[in-house]
């Protein structure tokens, strides 16, 4: 098919613009806050990754600009090759630190992170076997990779120890969501490390949404559950506590130093560039240094779970700062999130086939910088969409 009959075909997108539903690619025109402003209205913002609340913080403003005026806007080179500028070394320097590892390889973007790093890691000879709930980036680094993937069923540690041992002499290379982005729930890092050790597998940790928010320190899932030391290979974005663009990977030196001279996804795209990694560098000094932001981030998740549960809101398996709403209907979903924008708060939606047909969700994601009234507020507005909406809630049919 070529592709202007390709394009043509597809409808959908069409049809949910034309019901006035359509919820994605809204525009922000203000500072990114706990309220922004879109089409001249201001918003309640229930639906970002700023979970530290540090995409507006003056400090780490201030050394985006500092780094553009010191090393220019672009890098117009990879690291490989001309791109390497002294930030991107400090930057590695102290995620290396931070995350107890020997060394740090940063890439241009979380997504080219979990591409690059597993299709070069897993061999002809070798498997990578996934979580069924994995994110898009861990599945197309799968699907780049020369060895065999496997998937098992969410958290479904019985299958996983059974497709480790009939891997036979494969080396199988564990990947997992530290916390998965659409239901917010963690990783049972425990037994997976248990499992990987019984038949010598290595494992890696996506912790895209567990960076800077789980952990006595923010320094993520393993930190959670003391495992510092048994996770093989730690990824992390800066597109979500690091307010800013960019991704790495941490591990042991001689893995690093493997993917800097094989990782095509790295060598063959540009660096990220000053501003962003200043502002991801500024930010994990903020990170450091204020752990109160994190207290009041998991305040402000247990009184958004506590106030959802008390009007009778399911909010699945979630356990952290990512809370969903079980809507059911892709249509259904679309109509509350556009309900929810009028009524003046911002709610992304999740539809299949990202979650099950039926399974169509609303997901929160709360910031430190919420206040309590803000979270009251949002849970007012929920309350009153999901009641016009006919959503049904536990133990109630609407
Ligand atoms: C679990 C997970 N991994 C990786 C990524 C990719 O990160 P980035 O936005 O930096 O490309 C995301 C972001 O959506 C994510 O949620």
């Amino acid at each position: 098919m070529r592709i202007r009959e390709r394009a043509g075909g597809f409808t959908a997108a069409n049809e949910v613009r034309k019901m006035g539903i359509y919820p994605y690619f809204r525009p922000i025109d203000s500072d990114q806050d706990t309220e922004v402003i879109m089409n001249g209205q201001r918003v309640l913002m229930m639906g970002s990754n700023n979970y530290l609340g540090l995409t507006n913080h003056p400090e780490v403003k201030a050394a985006a600009i500092e780094a553009v005026n010191r090393y220019g806007t672009g890098c117009a080179g990879s690291r490989f090759l001309n791109g390497t500028l002294r930030i991107h070394i400090e930057l590695e320097e102290a995620l290396a630190e931070f995350t107890g590892k020997e060394a740090a390889l940063l890439y241009s973007t979380g997504f080219q992170v979990n591409q690059g790093v597993i299709s070069t890691l897993v061999g002809r000879d070798g498997a990578v076997v996934i979580d069924r709930d994995d994110h898009a980036s861990i599945i197309d680094g799968c699907r780049l990779s020369f060895g065999r993937t496997i998937k098992f069923e969410h958290n479904d540690m019985a299958a996983l120890d059974r497709i480790l041992a009939g891997l036979n002499d494969a080396t199988g290379l564990i990947v997992v969501d530290g916390v998965f982005s659409m239901e917010g729930d963690i990783a049972p890092l425990p037994e997976i490390i248990r499992l990987a050790r019984k038949h010598g597998a290595d494992v890696m940790v996506d912790d895209a949404h567990s960076f800077g928010v789980l952990g006595e320190n923010g320094r993520g899932t393993a930190e959670h559950f003391h495992l510092e030391d048994e996770v093989d290979l730690i990824m992390g974005t800066f597109s979500k506590s690091l307010a800013s663009i960019g991704g790495f990977v941490a591990s042991d030196a001689p893995v690093i130093d493997y993917l800097k001279h094989h990782s095509r996804a790295l060598i063959f795209s540009a660096s990220p560039p000053p501003a962003s990694v200043a502002s991801a560098l500024a930010a994990l000094r903020i990170i450091q240094r204020e752990p109160e932001r994190r207290v009041r981030l998991w305040a402000n998740t247990h009184r958004l779970m506590d106030e959802l549960h008390a009007i009778g809101i399911d909010t699945g398996r979630s356990k952290t700062p990512i809370i969903p709403i079980l809507i059911g209907d892709d249509f259904k979903a679309f109509e509350v999130c556009a309900r929810l924008q009028q009524a003046g708060v911002f709610v992304n939606p999740v539809v299949s086939p990202a979650v099950a047909p039926d399974g169509a969700l609303i997901r929160l994601s709360i910031m430190s910088t919420h206040t309590f009234d803000q979270i009251d507020r949002a849970v007012d507005v929920i309350d009153r969409v999901l009641k016009e909406c006919s959503v049904p809630r536990q133990g109630a049919s609407v």
